[in-house]
C-alpha cells in the first residue's frame, strides 16, 4: 500500500477569526491538532490581502510544526522576500487576484516568465521544494517542466464542481489523467487540490500517479459537524490505496 500525502489546508480557521478579529480560533491550534492526528504537512495561502493568514501565524506555525509546512504564495518581490526568510520546505506559487473569492484557476506559465524562472530557482536555492499549481493542460505541464519547478499541482476546481452538481465529469478526469501521466514521463512529482470533498477525492485517490492532496475548505466545514481530527482521518482513509 503506497501512502498518498494528505496536507491539510488551514486558511479557513483564519477566515472565521478574522471575521470577528478576535484571536480565536487560532491557526496553529489548528495546525497542531492537524499533525496529531495524520496530515502529512500543513498548507496555508498567504494572500496580499493578507484576508486569512498573515505573517504571524506563518511564523509561529513555522517554529511549531514538525511535519512539513506547504506555504501558498503568488509569483510576487514580496512574497519571494517572505519565502525566503521563512524557509518553509514546500512553497505552492498560485495566481491571485484580489477580487476572486478562492484561487480560481491555474497560474498562467507564459505571464513574466522570466522572473517565474527566476523565482523557482532562487526558492529552490534556498531548499524548498517548489510546485506550480496549474490547470490539466499537456502545454502547463511541459512548461512547468521547462521552468525546472519540482512538482505540479493540479487544480481540480472544474471537476470537483461537476462532481458536486452531478454532471458528467469524464472528459475533466480524463484530462486530469493525461496530464498526471505527462507529468510522471516527465518526472515531475504530482499533487492535486481545490474544491476536494469525501466524493471527489475518493475518484481521483485511484489515479496512482498523484502523491499528494491538498484539502482545505470542505475539511474544515466539515470539522463543524465531526471535529477536525476525525474529519482528517476519514480523508486519510479514503486517499489511501
Ligand atoms: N491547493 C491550492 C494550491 C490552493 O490554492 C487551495 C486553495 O487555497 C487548495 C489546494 C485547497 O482548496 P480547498 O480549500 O478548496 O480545498
Amino acid at each position: 500500500m503506497t501512502r498518498v500525502r494528505l496536507g491539510v489546508n488551514i486558511d479557513h480557521v483564519a477566515t472565521v477569526r478574522n471575521a470577528r478579529g478576535e484571536i480565536y480560533p487560532s491557526p496553529l491550534r489548528a495546525a497542531i491538532l492537524a499533525q496529531k492526528n495524520g496530515a502529512d504537512s500543513v498548507t496555508i495561502h498567504l494572500r496580499e490581502d493578507r484576508r486569512h493568514i498573515n505573517e504571524k501565524d506563518l511564523i509561529e506555525i513555522k517554529s511549531n510544526l514538525k511535519i512539513p509546512l506547504n506555504l501558498e504564495i503568488a509569483a510576487t518581490k514580496e512574497m519571494l522576500g517572505i519565502a525566503i526568510k521563512r524557509k518553509p520546505p514546500f512553497i505552492c506559487i498560485v495566481p491571485e487576484k484580489r477580487k476572486e473569492i478562492t484561487t480560481e484557476g491555474g497560474l498562467n506559465l507564459k505571464y513574466r516568465k522570466t522572473f517565474l524562472k527566476k523565482l523557482i530557482s532562487r526558492l529552490k536555492k534556498n531548499k524548498s521544494r517548489v510546485s506550480l499549481f496549474i490547470e490539466p493542460k499537456i502545454k502547463d505541464i511541459n512548461e512547468a517542466k521547462n521552468l525546472k519547478a519540482d512538482c505540479i499541482e493540479i487544480h481540480t476546481g472544474k471537476f470537483c464542481k461537476l462532481v458536486n452538481e452531478k454532471k458528467s465529469f469524464q472528459n475533466e478526469l480524463q484530462k486530469i489523467k493525461n496530464a498526471v501521466n505527462l507529468a510522471v514521463f516527465l518526472g515531475l512529482e504530482v499533487h492535486a487540490g481545490h474544491g476536494l470533498t469525501y466524493k471527489s477525492a475518493k475518484i481521483l485517490s485511484r489515479i496512482k500517479g498523484i502523491k499528494e492532496f491538498n484539502i482545505g475548505h470542505f475539511l474544515i466545514g466539515e470539522s463543524i459537524y465531526d471535529g477536525l481530527g476525525k474529519t482528517i482521518k476519514k480523508f486519510r482513509k479514503i486517499i489511501r490505496r
